[in-house]
């Protein structure tokens, strides 16, 4: 016991002297303009900011941090969480960057068009959190001094500049400076940036893949227990002036932070329960598959390949020997279904059926699928409404209130037709009883996600969902199978 404190110690004080050296190397590199007086000498003991200063000290009430979001919408939220630690570790406003479609930076919505970040309560549920929405920064006026690089290792995609060049406010062309942080951990953030008051704005080209914290859950199995064991609270008030990050800090950004900024707006809440109401008519079970192809056949390769290489990552080799499948052909969808539809049976539910979140409904055309019925958002609402056609006159009218097409047509247009059936069919999908998911898919994750951030005491922001947590929540989760290369009549 005593050595591992000693050596947590001895390793504590190496990382420190290394991020102090860093800084001093990353001064001395960047050295071109006139030298700050204030840099820290190399033998001094204070750690400063790593990149160089902004042309004049501005006094401000504010700092701001701001990042383009790369890739896809999963991936943006993903990057939305880092981005969110990182402005508690430094103290800054967190800048809402817009929701941009999976195809390049237009077309796309103001992050409050999707999500509800301008009710009330949110300052109060945020706290210290600060927030403002992109636009609403830009009106203000502020530059960054440079762009931030982080190096981060994305495997398949490059970060970009597109997003600040679609500003309009010519950041594009602002000088790149690289920041070598040591690690993404919360102690190497603060000590690499947290002294950079100078820079009114801090702008990184990226935060995917920027951030590490340690998981906390796989500690303490039962959540009640653990969060009584940290004192956190739901709405407890967070400190920013922390000595360092914990498991409570944690449990407050997946917990309340997310789950506020993330809380849809009513209006698509509403369209997800008529749409789950229709799925679940005759009481019947709800059940949801994802379906990914599209741009995933050359992903999904890539992992085949992965394999053959011989150097496959932990979590490709793990899902391969799992059985889980990445590429889903019809005939293997179909042998899936079946196989959950038989495990929903042997455990007592009854008839499940199937909601398809797919980016591509002919999919669901398939002779194969036909025997499932699948239905999917937009063949729910193409149904619903011919129902409430048909029913107008009379007392069997499948959905009460405004119909979803009604309420779809207040919703803010801006939002990319895709991205509003992803968000629609993500929260569709977190009411399923039964999910049948791609393992290899950041969205699928992202229903997990949802189901998560739908459960804030038990769950909050997860990316996977444990056995012993699908039954906390009630809900029964199968990742797609490959086929039997054996007997293709069967699964893995
Ligand atoms: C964080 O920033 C806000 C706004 O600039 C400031 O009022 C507050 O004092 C800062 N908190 C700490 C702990 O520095
Ligand atoms: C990313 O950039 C590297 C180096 O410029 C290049 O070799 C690679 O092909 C790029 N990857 C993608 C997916 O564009
Ligand atoms: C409304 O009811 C009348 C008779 O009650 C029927 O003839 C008509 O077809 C109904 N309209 C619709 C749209 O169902």
């Amino acid at each position: 016991m005593l050595w591992r404190r000693v050596g947590a110690l001895l390793s504590a004080l190496f990382f420190t002297a290394c991020v102090w050296q860093h800084n001093a190397r990353t001064l001395l590199a960047a050295g071109g303009g006139a030298v700050d007086q204030r840099l820290p000498l190399v033998w001094s003991l204070r750690p400063s900011c790593a990149i160089p200063a902004a042309s004049a000290l501005r006094v401000t009430s504010e700092r701001y941090l701001v990042y383009a979001p790369q890739f896809g919408h999963s991936n943006q939220l993903v990057s939305l969480r880092n981005a969110v630690v990182y402005s508690i570790l430094l103290n800054r406003s967190l800048v809402l960057p817009h929701l941009l479609s999976h195809v390049g930076v237009w077309p796309r919505a103001a992050f409050g068009g999707a999500f509800d970040v301008r009710r009330a309560a949110l300052p109060s549920l945020l706290h210290p959190l600060r927030v403002v929405e992109m636009d609403d920064f830009l009106r203000r006026d502020i530059r960054p001094a440079a762009l931030l690089d982080l190096a981060t290792a994305t495997r398949f995609a490059n970060t970009t500049d597109a997003y600040f060049a679609s500003l309009g406010s010519g950041w594009q062309q602002l000088p790149h400076r690289r920041v070598p942080l040591p690690s993404f951990t919360p102690e190497a953030i603060r000590l690499a940036l947290g002294r950079c008051d100078e820079h009114e704005v801090l702008a990184f080209r990226s935060l995917f893949g920027a951030l590490e914290l340690r998981p906390y859950a796989s500690r303490a199995p039962k959540a009640g227990s653990f969060l009584a064991a940290i004192g956190w609270e739901r709405s407890s008030a967070l400190t920013v002036s922390m000595g360092s990050w914990s498991a409570r800090h944690h449990a407050w950004v997946d917990r309340q932070a997310m789950p506020a900024l993330l809380a849809p707006l009513p209006a698509l809440e509403a369209v997800a329960d008529a749409i789950g109401r229709y799925v679940r008519r005759g009481g019947r079970e709800f059940g949801c598959l994802h379906v990914r192809r599209g741009d995933f056949e050359a992903e999904c390769r890539r992992y085949v390949d992965e394999m053959r290489s011989l150097e496959p990552r932990g979590w490709v080799l793990s899902h391969f020997s799992r059985g889980w499948g990445c590429w889903q052909g019809d005939a293997a969808i179909a042998l899936n279904l079946r196989r959950v539809h038989t495990l929903a049976e042997a455990s007592g539910l009854r008839a499940v059926g199937f909601f398809a979140m797919t980016e591509d409904d002919d999919i669901l055309n398939a002779a194969a699928l036909q025997p499932f019925n699948l239905l999917s958002s937009r063949r729910a609402l193409a149904e619903m409404r011919s129902i409430g056609a048909l029913r107008s006159n009379s007392s069997h009218s499948t959905v009460a209130g405004p119909t979803p097409w009604d309420i779809l047509a207040q919703l803010d247009t801006s939002l990319p037709h895709d991205l509003l059936f992803v968000l629609i069919d993500q929260l569709v999908c977190s009411r399923a009883r039964v999910l049948l998911l791609n393992a290899f898919s950041t969205f699928s994750q992202m229903v997990l996600a949802r189901i998560g951030l739908t459960h804030p005491d038990v769950l909050g922001w997860v990316r996977d969902i444990t056995s012993s947590q699908q039954q906390d929540v009630g809900i029964e989760l199968q990742y797609y199978r490959r086929v039997n290369p054996f007997d293709e009549e069967t699964l893995l």
